[in-house]
C-alpha cells in the first residue's frame, strides 16, 4: 500500500523509446526475433513459438484460474531461465508451499515481495532477469500518486515504467491480471493497446479444463489457443483436445448431437446436450449454459417456422459438455439437431458429427475451416458428417451428408441412428 501520499503527477520518460530521426522504412535494420521456448508447448503455441526477447504480455483471467500455477511451472521447465517474480499477491511462504506441490526446486525463481514500482524496476535491472514477472499488476504501486493500488492511475503508470524496461533492457516481462467475466474495463484491459501480446486464461472454475488463448499478439496468430487441464500436479497440457470434451455418450440417450468447432487453428469435438421437457411453468424455460441463450432462442423460432417443430409448452435446457462456450456458429446444426432430437425423443448417431452455420430461413450456411473439421472426425473415429450443402470438401474416409436445409439435415439425422 502507499504510504507516501502525494499528487505530485509523475511523468514517464519514453525519450530512450522515441527517437527525432525520420527514417526511411527499407533502411530501418531489424532482426528476426529471438525467441525463447518456455517449454510448454501449448503455450509455446499460443505465444507463437515462444518468448520473444524483450515483449511484454498481459496475462488475464479470473482469479484462480491457474496464472501463478503456470508461471511456477515456466520456472519448473526451464531451469537455466532466471525468472525475477514479484509476488503481490501471495506470501513468498504461500508460494515456495505451492512450488513444493508441484514439486518445483525453483532455484531460478528469484521472489520479490516489494510491490513499490521503482523498487521493482531498480532490481530488475540489476538481476537482468530472463523473465520478469508481475503478480498481479493490481498489486504493484508507485508512491509517486495518491490513488490505491489497482486504480486506473496506478496499473497506467506502473504498466509504462514497466514497458520501458522490457523494451530499453530487453526484459521478457510478463504481467498477470485478475479480469473478471464481466470484462472488468476498469482493470488491466486498459492495458491491452499498450502490450505486445495479451493472453487471455479462461475456464470454468467448476470444470478442470483451462483455455489459454492469445487475444491480441503483434508477434505471432492472435485467436490461436492452448488447452490444459488442472491437476493436483498442477496444469497438464491437452494435445488432443477433443478427447476431453466428448463425453461417456450412450448412443441410446436422445438430445445429444457432437460437433466440430474451431478454437484458433485447431479443430475440437465437443458434445452438444439439449433437453426438451413438458414445462409445468406458464413461461416455459429456456436455459443454456456455454451456449449463448439469445441464438438458442433463434434457433428454436427456426426450427418452429422452417421445420415445423413446436416448443410451445415445452422447458428447453441446453449444456455443452465439459463446460466449453461455443462461439462458433458451426455449432448450430449441432444444436438444432440435439434440440429436434430431444423433443422426439429419437437418439441421433454417435457416429455423426454435425457441423453448419443455421440462417433464419432454415438454410444451411457454409462454415471456414471445413476441411480441418472433416479431418478431426475421422481421426476420432467418427464415421458420418452432416454439413452445409453448398461445399466441396477433400478426400476422407467419412460418410458425407451434404444438406441444404435443416429439415433435411434433421431426417438424415433420424435415418442414420444405430
Ligand atoms: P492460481 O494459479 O493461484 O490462480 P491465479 O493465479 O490465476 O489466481 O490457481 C489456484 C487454483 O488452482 C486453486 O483453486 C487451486 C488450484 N490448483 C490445483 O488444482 N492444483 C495445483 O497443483 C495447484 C498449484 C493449484
Ligand atoms: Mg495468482
Amino acid at each position: 500500500m502507499p504510504v507516501e501520499k502525494s499528487n505530485k503527477k509523475h511523468k514517464v520518460d519514453i525519450s530512450q523509446t522515441s527517437s527525432d530521426e525520420v527514417m526511411r522504412l527499407s533502411e530501418i535494420r531489424y532482426s528476426e526475433q529471438d525467441r525463447t521456448k518456455s517449454n510448454i508447448g501449448e503455450l509455446d503455441r499460443v505465444l507463437g513459438g515462444g518468448f520473444v526477447e524483450g515483449s511484454l504480455i498481459l496475462l488475464g483471467g479470473d482469479p484462480g484460474i491457474g496464472k501463478s500455477t503456470l508461471t511456477l511451472q515456466i520456472a519448473q521447465k526451464n531451469p537455466e531461465m532466471t525468472i525475477f517474480y514479484v509476488a503481490g499477491e501471495e506470501s513468498a511462504s504461500q508460494i515456495r508451499q505451492r512450488a513444493a506441490r508441484l514439486q518445483i526446486k525453483g532455484d531460478n525463481l528469484l521472489i520479490y515481495q516489494n510491490t513499490e514500482i521503482s523498487s521493482v524496476i531498480q532490481k530488475a535491472r540489476e538481476i537482468k532477469p530472463d523473465l520478469l514477472v508481475v503478480d498481479s499488476i493490481q498489486t504493484v504501486f508507485s508512491s509517486a500518486l495518491s490513488s490505491l493500488p489497482g486504480s486506473i492511475q496506478q496499473i497506467r503508470e506502473c504498466s509504462a515504467m514497466l514497458q520501458q524496461i522490457s523494451k530499453k533492457e530487453n526484459v521478457t516481462t510478463l504481467l498477470i491480471g485478475h479480469v473478471t467475466k464481466e470484462g472488468d474495463i476498469a482493470g488491466p484491459r486498459i492495458l491491452e493497446h499498450m502490450v505486445d501480446t495479451v493472453l487471455h486464461f479462461d475456464g470454468d472454475q467448476s470444470q478442470l479444463h483451462r483455455l489459454l488463448r492469445s487475444v491480441k499478439n503483434r508477434f505471432g496468430p492472435a485467436r490461436e489457443t492452448g488447452v490444459f487441464e488442472m491437476t493436483e500436479r498442477g496444469l497438464k497440457e491437452i494435445t488432443n483436445p477433443s478427447d476431453l470434451f466428448l463425453s461417456e455418450m450412450d448412443s441410446n440417450v436422445s438430445g445429444n448431437a457432437v460437433t466440430c468447432i474451431m478454437e484458433g487453428s485447431r479443430p475440437i469435438l465437443v458434445e452438444v446436450q439439449a433437453l426438451v421437457t413438458p414445462s409445468s411453468y406458464s413461461t416455459p424455460q429456456r436455459t443454456s449454459s456455454g451456449f449463448d441463450q439469445r441464438r438458442l432462442s433463434l434457433l428454436l423460432a427456426v426450427l418452429e417456422k422452417r421445420a415445423g417443430f413446436q416448443f410451445a409448452g415445452q422447458d428447453v435446457y441446453l449444456n455443452i459438455a465439459g463446460g466449453l462456450r461455443l462461439t462458433d456458429t458451426g455449432a448450430d446444426l449441432a444444436v438444432v439437431c440435439a434440440l429436434a432430437s430431444s423433443l422426439k425423443d429419437i437418439p441421433v448417431s454417435q457416429k455423426t458429427v454435425f457441423i453448419g452455420e443455421v440462417g433464419l430461413g432454415g438454410e444451411i450456411r457454409r462454415i471456414p475451416f471445413l476441411n480441418q473439421r472433416v479431418r478431426e472426425a475421422g481421426k476420432m473415429g467418427f464415421e458420418h458428417m452432416i454439413l452445409p450443402g453448398v461445399t466441396s470438401t477433400e478426400k476422407t474416409e467419412l460418410n458425407l451428408s451434404k444438406t441444404g436445409s435443416i429439415s433435411a439435415a434433421v431426417r438424415e439425422a433420424f435415418k442414420n441412428r444405430d
